[in-house]
């Protein structure tokens, strides 16, 4: 390991537990971000893990619905999602695979499984736009698993970059306005790993297999399995690492907008103005 001034490394500020709910046509899903313990972590609206091998608990999927002003993001453990939107976009998510939407001034699309039984898992991330992206053109990048790089950073760790860098290894996600660090990492017992992290941006881990100490080695916490860690935004590292039980989690990172948020449903705006405006466009079929 190198050394680091230990002042670099970030503390975890406090853990939320996600709330079990439902969405779509009755799918049943964890809420990590949105809900009441954590309304929102500039810029990101909301994080939902899904996770069952119990078909009736995903079957009914996400038919059509409407977003407009932010990104979702979409990335599959396990399972596959057929997605489809009104204008001609279509594809198929895999195990690995990320879709980063970008909804911009609007899209009406579904996401429905493409699988009758077996597990399906993964997490869906929404992540604000600057006002001045609210209304940009809707954007796609469905990138498949072959594409999404694995950096190697120290002993019994694996990262797959989604988003950002580690070391050389550079994400495939680009353009995006708060650029995003997104890893997915897996930590074999007893390795650590010191994440890149930049500083003044918000950054969470949450725990999704086994458990994992996060935070500076004199102030470490052991995030379970379900919990989401809060870090500190101060600091241009995360330490991570695993103790007799292999760990992975989700590291994500993303520079907060400080702009007003107005929130109904699938439309995140700036003012109340501008969601009165969205419900109008999208009942007059103008998404
Ligand atoms: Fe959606």
């Amino acid at each position: 390991m190198n050394a680091v001034a230990a002042s670099a490394s970030r503390r975890v500020v406090r853990t939320v537990r996600g709330q079990p709910t439902s969405d779509g046509a009755g799918v049943k899903l964890t809420r990590v971000i949105g809900q009441r313990e954590l309304d929102m972590l500039d810029p990101f609206l909301m994080l939902d893990e899904f996770r069952s091998d119990t078909a009736s608990d995903y079957l009914a999927g996400f038919p059509d619905h409407p977003h407009r002003g932010f990104e979702t993001v979409t990335y599959m453990l396990a399972g596959r999602m057929r997605h489809g939107d009104n204008q001609g976009n279509a594809g198929l998510l895999t195990p690995g695979s990320v879709q980063w939407m970008t909804a911009g001034r609007g899209i009406v699309h579904s996401e429905m499984p493409e699988q009758e039984n077996g597990l399906m898992w993964g997490f869906q991330l929404w992540v604000n736009l600057p006002a001045k992206d609210k209304l940009t053109a809707p954007r796609y990048q469905d990138i498949a698993p072959e594409r999404i790089p694995e950096a190697e950073p120290s002993a019994g760790v694996r990262v797959r970059v989604v988003a950002g860098r580690v070391g050389d290894v550079v994400g495939p996600v680009s353009g995006v306005a708060v650029a995003p660090l997104y890893f997915d990492v897996s930590l074999e017992p007893g390795a650590r790993f010191a994440a890149p992290v930049p500083s003044g941006h918000n950054a969470f881990a949450y725990v999704y297999s086994g458990n994992a100490d996060v935070g500076p080695a004199d102030a470490a916490r052991r995030i379970a399995r379900g919990e989401l860690a809060l870090l500190e935004r101060d600091g241009d590292e995360v330490l991570l690492s695993a103790g007799s039980e292999p760990a992975r989690l989700i590291l994500v990172a993303g520079k907060p907008l400080n702009e007003p948020v107005a929130k109904y449903g699938p439309f995140v705006m700036n003012t109340q103005d501008e969601i009165v405006q969205a419900i109008r466009d999208f009942q007059s079929g103008r998404f």
